[in-house]
């Protein structure tokens, strides 16, 4: 694992902005996994900046997100997509063909999950995974309890993750109960995993997932074993970690 801890937010979002400009640069044909959530949003303005300077080219990559609500319009304002358009979709020159995101009304959930896996799989799988981690270690949605060998499916949404949302949806009640998730297993066979983590609430799930047992109560921890994790974290975040 490759650990990056940096002063603050603002280094975070650029660190990670230049690691999957990185990417790009050394194959502009890359296939990224892209999360939402506070996190990211600074990585998202850092890529755009970095767009904008001409310094980095999204064309020819194709992008997957990691997960979206079931039950709710793509126009939804708390909806993944709306988030996406919102931080990235609109101001970078992603081909339209290749964003993908599960769909969030789907005639069979069940199908759009196959669907999902099987265009990940025929794109040649994912080269890097940019991930957030849940203050109960879930990873897109992947909440603890997740058997490790699920690839993309439905996920039923913690109590603890909604009450999360209740405010951007107004209320609990509104907030969706379940969401289409890239699984673990499909997480862990991306080639390069990226994991952010800014914040002093995210310093104790970060160091359970990172230096505590690898158990599917925190499913981050499944992170420790793959092949190419790359960690930024804030200093905030990074304060249970050692070294
Ligand atoms: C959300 C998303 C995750 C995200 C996590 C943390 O529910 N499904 O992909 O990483 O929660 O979000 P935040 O960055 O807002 O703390």
């Amino acid at each position: 694992m490759n650990l990056l801890i940096t002063a603050d937010y603002r280094e975070l979002s650029q660190a990670a902005g230049q690691l999957v400009a990185q990417a790009l640069l050394h194959d502009p044909d890359a296939v990224l996994a892209l999360p939402t959530g506070e996190t990211p949003k600074g990585m998202y303005e850092a890529l755009i900046r970095l767009y904008q300077e001409g310094l980095v080219d999204f064309s020819r990559a194709t992008a997957f997100n990691l997960d979206e609500y079931l039950d709710i319009p793509p126009d939804h304002p708390q909806s993944f997509s709306a988030y996406m358009r919102r931080y990235l979709w609109d101001h970078v020159n992603l081909a339209k063909d290749k964003v993908h995101i599960p769909a969030s009304l789907p005639e069979d959930p069940e199908a759009e999950c196959i669907r999902y896996e099987e265009l990940i799989r025929k794109s040649g799988g994912i080269n890097l995974a940019v991930l957030g981690i849940g203050e109960n270690g879930h990873i897109a949605f992947n909440e603890p309890g997740t058997l490790w060998e699920t690839p993309t499916h439905v996920a039923v949404l913690s109590q603890e993750t909604r009450e999360r949302e209740a405010q951007a949806f107004g209320r609990l009640e509104h907030v969706p109960t379940h969401a289409i998730t890239m699984g673990i297993k499909t997480i862990m066979r991306a080639r390069r995993v990226l994991l952010l983590a800014s914040g002093e609430e995210k310093a104790g799930i970060l160091a359970r997932a990172l230096s505590g047992p690898i158990t599917i109560d925190v499913p981050a921890s499944i992170l420790q074993l793959h092949p190419n994790l790359t960690v930024v974290a804030d200093r905030a975040a990074a304060r249970g970690l050692a070294g």
